[in-house]
């Protein structure tokens, strides 16, 4: 049985499978540049971000309708719960979809009417994370925030994503005052490329209350004694840090030096369709590939209860 867990770094469209994908295309008649699932499986083979954003971003054009976001997220929670998975705060790319013409409506009504059936479908809470991409503009990033605000009572938090380095967090201080200002959480990627300085920028200017990857903190003793001190959690993705080469194997993967360090880190799957698995295989291949006891996969586990955006009560009831 896998360890009952949150899952704080997802994003959907990461979750897309190839059979899914082909699903949808032929559903839309959308043409695929690939002959098959298994010839798009071979081209999961990536040399960095960029080269997987690439095309994550390009296989987004099979997801049209308010019943393909649904049907994506449905079948995210699905696998999820069988990984142990009780409670998922997932990430959406709005501009992926609003610059393909797709209104930022059907997506989030397609994801929420599937986040709305998930706890009595697979036992599973929600929260949706809206996020917005760091390679377009920060007047990209406003507008799209005013788009979504008829649907925020569907949105927990916003989120920050895509391309690393070269976009610096505090170009988006703007939208984060006002996400701040309509009560939703903030978090954001950062030191998964870009450096250590992004980490403390994201903290200082945007009031990120978790950080995404934040590996490369690890490169500076003083952010991450203030990261342990003020416990910010770091939801860092394993099996995505080897496949986009962040670290050469999972076996020099910093995660027991994180640990070690006093850090507060939780184990997630990114986009799992892509990088090779879903929540509990993340914990699978740390526990083997670094030797992690027992009682280490329980804390990490019980970390992702504590880093969510769950009330008190609620966290208090799942630890
Ligand atoms: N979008 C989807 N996956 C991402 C990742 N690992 N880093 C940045 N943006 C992403
Ligand atoms: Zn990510």
């Amino acid at each position: 049985m896998p360890l009952p867990k949150a899952e704080l770094h997802l994003h959907i469209e990461g979750s897309l499978e190839p059979e899914l994908a082909f699903a949808l295309a032929a559903r839309n008649g959308v043409p695929l540049p690939y002959a098959s699932t298994e010839e798009l499986r071979h081209a999961y083979s990536f040399r960095d971000l960029q080269s997987f954003l690439d095309l994550y971003y390009a296989l987004t054009a099979v997801l049209r309708t308010e019943d393909d976001f649904h049907d994506l997220a449905d079948a995210y929670l699905r696998r999820a719960a069988a990984q142990g998975v009780r409670h998922a705060e997932i990430f959406f790319d709005p501009q992926a979809h609003t610059s393909r013409g797709v209104p930022i409506g059907t997506v989030i009504e397609g994801l929420g009417r599937a986040l709305d059936q998930a706890e009595h479908r697979h036992g599973v809470t929600t929260r949706l994370i809206l996020s917005f991409l760091r390679d377009q503009s920060a007047e990209s990033a406003l507008a799209t925030f005013e788009s979504a605000r008829p649907h925020l009572h569907r949105v927990h938090g916003v989120g920050l994503d895509s391309a690393e380095v070269g976009h610096p967090p505090a170009k988006f201080r703007e939208v984060y005052r006002l996400a701040a200002e309509a009560g939703l959480h903030r978090v954001a990627h950062a030191g998964e490329e870009g450096p250590p300085a992004y980490i403390t920028e994201a903290l200082d200017e945007l009031g990120v209350e978790r950080v995404d990857h934040g590996l490369r903190c690890l490169e500076d003793p003083a952010l991450v004694d203030r990261l342990a001190r003020e416990q910010v959690p770091l939801t860092v993705c394993p099996l995505s840090n080897v496949r986009l080469r962040c670290v050469d194997t999972l076996a020099d993967h910093p995660l027991r030096r994180m640990i070690d360090a006093g850090l507060l880190v939780t184990v997630n799957s990114d986009d799992p369709a892509y990088f090779g698995g879903y929540a509990d295989d993340n914990f699978a291949a740390v526990r083997e590939a670094l030797g992690l006891d027992d009682e280490t996969l329980r804390t990490l586990a019980a970390n992702s209860f504590t880093a969510s955006f769950l009330d008190e009560e609620t966290k208090a009831a799942r630890l």
